[in-house]
């Protein structure tokens, strides 16, 4: 069936045997726009394969040469920014000029990876043993870092270039090979995105592609033997790959519910911009979204209103007419969202706008008064809802911050710099931002989260460095 999109392995476009395809449901419309290859467990299988042989050889291709390689591919990446913009939005609603924008951060991206690997990969430690008690100055030790192997890459729908190559790059200039399995909405902009490393001529079987059933081939390739190491971004499935995963390296990014913490003496035009831009863009699709406001009572009246008359400015409709919001990823997603919002209302909370929803399309909400005992203040929506809580001293905010189960980021607005940084060590978060909405670019800046929002830290730097283990060797002198 030539309208099935091939998956990628051993340098080659290839049909799954299954005969089996999956559709990718367009969110606006809700018909099917793409379908991709159902793979295997067979044809996972022989991915492993490929992708382990081709290991050993690209482990020992010059470092300068793996970035070289590099930089090609974002080179093409990044000609190819206009084909593969037009899938975002067609499979994951993403408005068209942010769609554009993450095709070149993701160029920037590999390039600086490239970089960045040849300049920290191409220094090892030498240590001399008598700094150590009982020791004369008889060992000498080098190390190195090393390439873990295989590098299993699980982007998530609302990245799924961008998230991609933030794996793949730091995997690449360090020796492992890929297996990407892309998320289902968003799979054909990664299969583009892959023929662009193809194109930029990197060995076969070194970078591959499978796509298919969660339910079928998800656990299979999260517990596979041949997986080295596991690069995951997503919601709740990432802590039951973590149970199930074997004695391999995690990175996991996962949910979160980054709270904005306003004090009275904030600059609340700036507030107001950084909410608009934290909560909405991407329509609230973002782990880093600002998901619950913390706003001192003195200011909260003044905050929401302007709030409200940013939100009544934005533009709500298809993403090809870059609209501010678009529909949601999947009709589930529009119906947790709903629920969520149906709850707060039956709780009391304050609609700052009537709420509406046509097919994934929810208009941006503001839900004022929210209170502990909604499910919004504490689950994340992924949608263009965002609650308001009144706080009565900064302790309840960062009390109500470190309540929840999540600690992505956060963000503090103040003009008080000390009580900013005092916040900022109190909220148990792996990220606070000061006076700017959470986010996790510049994409050389460390990223993590802590409890369920993830394990590792990613960034470009931590990246290279979690896909390589040090391996010494130590020189003995008579
Ligand atoms: O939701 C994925 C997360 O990595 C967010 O990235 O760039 O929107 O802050 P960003």
């Amino acid at each position: 069936d030539g309208d099935v999109y091939k998956y990628y392995a051993d340098g080659e476009w290839k049909k799954s045997a299954s005969g089996k395809s999956v559709a990718i449901i367009n969110p606006t419309t809700r018909k099917t726009q793409y379908k991709v290859q159902a793979c295997s467990q067979e044809e996972v299988n022989k991915v492993m394969d490929l992708a382990k042989s081709a290991q050993k050889l690209w482990a020992k291709t010059p470092l300068w040469k793996r970035a070289e390689l590099l930089h090609k591919a974002a080179a093409i990446l990044k000609e190819h920014k206009a084909p593969i913009a037009e899938c975002l939005v067609k499979e994951i609603a993403k408005p068209a000029k942010d769609a554009v924008t993450e095709v070149v951060r993701s160029g920037d991206l590999v390039s600086y990876t490239a970089e960045e690997g040849v300049r920290i990969l191409g220094e090892g430690k030498f240590l001399v043993s008598d700094s150590f008690p009982g020791n004369e100055r008889t060992k000498y030790c080098l190390t190195s870092k090393i390439p873990l192997g295989v590098i299993l890459a699980i982007p998530p729908f609302n990245y799924p270039v961008n998230l991609a190559v933030s794996k793949i790059a730091p995997a690449l200039i360090a020796g492992n090979s890929i297996v990407l399995k892309p998320p289902t909405q968003g799979a054909v902009s990664a299969l583009h995105m892959v023929h662009c490393f193809h194109l930029a001529g990197f060995p076969k079987g070194l970078i591959n592609c499978v796509t298919g059933k969660g339910s079928e081939i998800g656990d299979f390739l999260t517990m596979h033997p041949g997986v080295n190491c596991i690069s995951f971004t997503g919601g709740d499935t990432g802590i039951a790959i973590s149970k199930k995963a074997g004695m391999i390296p995690l990175q996991m990014e996962l949910g979160g519910k980054d709270a904005c913490i306003v004090l009275e003496d904030a600059d609340l035009d700036l507030v107001a911009a950084n909410i608009i831009k934290g909560g909405f863009s991407y329509s609230g699709q973002r782990c880093t979204a600002v998901k619950v406001v913390l706003v001192m009572e003195s200011a909260a009246d003044a905050l929401v209103e302007k709030v409200k008359a940013k939100v009544a400015k934005l533009t709500v409709g298809p993403p090809e007419d870059d609209c501010d919001i678009t529909p949601v990823v999947s009709e589930s997603s529009a119906n947790f969202i709903e629920g969520l919002v149906l709850d707060a209302k039956e709780k009391g909370a304050t609609f700052c706008q009537e709420y509406k929803r046509e097919g994934n399309l929810i208009w941006p909400l503001l839900l004022d008064n929210v209170r502990p005992d909604m499910r919004i203040a504490w689950e994340e929506p992924f949608g263009p809802v965002l609650p308001v809580i009144r706080i009565n001293s900064v302790e309840e905010g960062i009390h109500h911050c470190n309540a929840s189960n999540f600690g992505l980021q956060g963000c503090v607005f103040t003009k008080d710099v000390n009580k900013a940084i005092m916040i900022s060590d109190a909220m148990e978060t792996g990220t606070v931002q000061i006076n700017s909405a959470p986010a996790r670019g510049p994409d050389h800046f460390p990223f993590q989260g802590i409890k369920d929002s993830g394990i590792g830290s990613q960034g470009i730097t931590n990246s290279i460095n979690m896909m390589t283990k040090v391996k010494t060797t130590v020189i003995n002198l008579p």
